[in-house]
């Protein structure tokens, strides 16, 4: 296809906007990226990944970037454990064949929520341009350790094997729950849990970056786990940040509750992803788009996982998931289901 371009003689002076995803592993990635090189230059080649589009995510890289608060916590030393849920109500959509030759892990893991951790777990770009920040992201790739069989569990909602363009014996996943391990000075140590799933029990992408506890119980209270955390609501109805902590709940003891402090919520008229990236690509801002070393360094953390793997867990529709995924966010005090405020 790209070679057609080249021959018609229209690649010169153009650009040209793929949609992911980008090969289906680290070899065909690489292939097709050797293919788009062979008719476009880097700086021509615009790689979609429609999430760093999204507002809520920009948010992220924005209130972490923008305030200086948060840079003395945003370490090993006073976060717990990341857990990221993108949960869909809804099943594959008509899109069974496609996504027959996917599943969760190369559809939306490999790309979408590794782009989310690379916005919480990326250092601030040095300098101004586009290539400041994908250098940054491609850091967060590189270090992330392969993943082993171990990190990830598998699961396919019941019913999946009746939608058209499905195998009756297929092995396709529509559930990943996946722990990552990230070697850098900032998050040795600390568990970064993701889980992508179909016809769970709500539409919502949320990241959650649970902080330690306090050294100390001042007030003799057993205080609960998790009370003090971030919240990242990404959407797709609600667009939060939220502050988890506790206060003293009134009256004459010294008594505390969780309280949560919206600091964001904005609904409505945002900028479709496609919409703020296809203006992108028209100007040639890069800024957004995935390059080739961080779609192939991003490929490689999925690689080992996507050959030959175990069958898929079954779970019911409108659940979270198999029970077997309980164990990957065991570490973080279990699955918090996404906010509904
Ligand atoms: C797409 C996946 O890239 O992202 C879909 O192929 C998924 O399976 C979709 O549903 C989610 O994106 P959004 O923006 O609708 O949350």
């Amino acid at each position: 296809m790209i070679d057609g371009i080249g021959d018609s003689g229209c690649a010169a002076g153009a650009r040209v906007v793929v949609e992911k995803p980008f090969g289906r592993d680290l070899a065909s990635a690489q292939a097709l990226n050797r293919a788009a090189h062979r008719v476009f230059a880097e700086p021509s080649i615009f790689r979609i990944d429609h999430y760093p589009g999204k507002e809520p995510v920009q948010n992220l890289l924005f209130f972490r970037f923008a305030n200086a608060f948060l840079e003395p916590l945003w370490n090993r030393d006073h976060v717990e454990a990341i857990q990221v849920t993108m949960a869909e109500a809804f099943g594959v959509e008509g899109r069974g064949r496609f996504y027959e030759e996917v599943g969760a892990i190369r559809d939306v893991i490999q790309n979408h929520l590794l782009q989310v951790v690379a916005h919480l777990a990326m250092e601030p770009p040095v300098g101004e341009g586009a290539e400041a920040l994908r250098d940054e992201k491609v850091k967060v790739f590189r270090g992330i350790r392969p993943l082993a069989a171990s990190d990830v569990v598998r699961g396919q909602y019941a019913g999946y094997r009746d939608e058209d363009g499905v195998a009756p014996d297929s092995q396709v996943e529509t559930f990943a729950a996946v722990r990552l391990h990230l070697d850098s000075w900032r998050w040795a140590g600390v568990p970064f849990v993701l889980r992508a799933g179909k016809r769970l029990a709500s539409t919502a992408t949320e990241v959650r970056v649970f902080l330690k506890r306090p050294p100390q119980q001042v007030f003799g209270e057993a205080v609960p786990p998790q009370s003090n955390y971030f919240r990242f609501g990404l959407g797709p109805d609600r667009t939060a940040i939220a502050i988890g902590a506790r206060a003293k709940r009134s009256g004459v003891g010294m008594f505390g509750e969780d309280v949560e402090l919206l600091v964001c919520n904005e609904r409505g008229s945002q900028m479709g992803a496609y919409e703020r990236l296809i203006g992108d690509a028209m100007r040639g801002d890069p800024t957004l788009f995935a390059r080739e070393d961080g779609v192939e360094a991003a490929w490689r953390i999925v690689d080992p996982v996507l050959a030959a793997p175990a069958p898929p867990n079954p779970y019911a529709p409108g659940s979270w998931g198999p029970t077997q995924a309980d164990a990957q966010a065991a570490a973080c005090g279990g699955w918090r289901a996404p906010s509904q405020g």
